[in-house]
């Protein structure tokens, strides 16, 4: 038989399809007719629609059309004889939506010109399936992008061994584009909330190394006057990280302890020369004015926004507490002493035993832990006392690796 391709495209008379010439059923034959008959009728009172009837053999095989509407011609602009090969050749992409239940969503499936041509024997077993197709199809004409949707339903004549797709096409080219507009917005909108996010964090870092330069300088200058030495500060930060982590502090509230213990003594900045610098012992009198570091160094770190100023402040002010009430500025007991200086009470005590000071010589190792033992339950919270006991391996790699200076 041969095919008339401009009788596929519009009403002028002629039949190219091969079932109504062909050695098919009278049924099947009537039945198409009368939808040729029915599309026709569409067509001409203008219907916004392309009606098509699509055929193919269900053991596969090349598609072909037993209708096509004429403005499918016009609108993709074929310079080609065959409708079926033209259409397939000139597809971009194809977009399936699928109501999903669980989450309710819409899934979108896009398929490109590669993969259509390989999956399309088993689309058209789906498409068999599930007794339609409901695709939007991307084309090129001339430059300028087009989107056909196409709705379709599908019909399997097995005594006559051809299926049927009684489909209709409607540009939905404006549609698309929004949506794609769209989701160019929300792609370009990402990628700015990505770049503001990774800026905000680089801000967010640069501030708090800042911050933390100014505070270790402010620390560096309190013990710098004490005598104290940034050895001392470094061993102190770690010996409390080990029983940090020992008695459960997450990773980073055992960093803000790390950063925080250094300001301890910062309220020593408030005490004269006289006292501070002092050979020989004090006085009681000079003794109650170094006892007031605690609350010059927590109004120093008052008002703190960021948690290790909050802790620091904290810490500067309890660190000489005691368990058994003894300490000052509060004389507080036991677990009314905040937990971060609890800790660095220890271990403030500890490294200060095993360090050598213009007034005293460096205890052994194991004659600070005795006397870390003997104040357990006394000065010291007996549970970190016995942590710190439990760790004395990782105490004792501070001990022996940081500077002794
Ligand atoms: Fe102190
Ligand atoms: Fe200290």
């Amino acid at each position: 038989m041969t095919e008339n391709p401009s009788c596929l495209f519009g009403n002028r008379g002629k039949y190219a399809g091969r079932i109504l010439s062909g050695r098919y059923s009278d049924t099947l034959k009537k039945r198409l007719a009368s939808s040729i008959a029915h599309f026709k009728a569409l067509e001409g009172m203008g219907a916004p629609v392309i009606p098509y009837i699509a055929a193919w053999l269900p053991e596969g095989g090349h598609i072909w059309y037993e209708y096509a509407g004429a403005r499918l011609h016009t609108l993709l602009g074929f310079h080609t004889t065959e409708v079926a090969g033209a259409f397939r050749d000139n597809i971009l992409t194809r977009c399936l939506y699928r109501i999903q239940k669980n989450p309710p969503s819409i899934d979108k499936i896009i398929r490109d010109k590669a993969q259509i041509g390989r999956l399309r024997e088993a689309m058209r077993r789906m498409a068999e399936r599930g007794g339609g197709v409901d695709a939007v199809y991307k084309f090129d004409v001339n430059g300028s992008p087009l989107w056909l949707k196409d709705l379709a339903r599908v019909e399997i004549h097995d005594r006559d061994r051809v299926v049927l797709s009684y489909g209709t096409l409607i540009d939905v080219t404006k549609e698309m584009q929004l949506e794609e507009t769209l989701v160019e917005m929300q792609c370009e909108l990402e990628s700015h909330r990505e770049n503001l996010v990774t800026l905000v964090e680089d801000r967010t870092r640069e501030l708090k190394k800042a911050q933390l330069d100014v505070l270790t300088r402010l620390t560096q200058a309190a013990a710098f006057r004490d005598g104290e030495t940034g050895a001392h500060i470094i061993r102190m930060s770690q010996y409390c990280t080990v029983l940090g982590s020992s008695c459960g502090l997450s990773k980073s509230a055992n960093t803000v302890l790390f950063h925080a213990v250094p300001m301890h003594d910062v309220g020593k900045l408030g005490i004269a020369d006289s006292i501070l610098q002092k050979q020989g012992s004090l006085s009681l009198d000079e003794f109650e004015v170094i006892k007031t570091h605690c609350q010059v160094g927590s109004d120093l770190l008052s008002d703190g926004k960021s948690t290790l100023l909050q802790v620091a402040q904290t810490i500067a002010l309890t660190h000489h507490e005691r368990w058994d009430g003894s300490g000052y500025p509060q004389g507080l007991v036991d677990r009314q002493i905040p937990l971060a200086s609890r800790i660095t009470a220890i271990c403030d005590v500890f490294d200060a035993l095993t360090s050598e000071r213009p007034y005293k010589k460096a205890w052994r190792f194991e004659d600070a832990v005795d006397e870390i033992w003997r104040l357990r339950k006394i000065y010291f919270d007996p549970k970190l006392v016995d942590l710190f006991v439990k760790n004395i391996p990782q105490i004792k790699k501070v001990y022996q690796q940081a500077p002794m200076a």
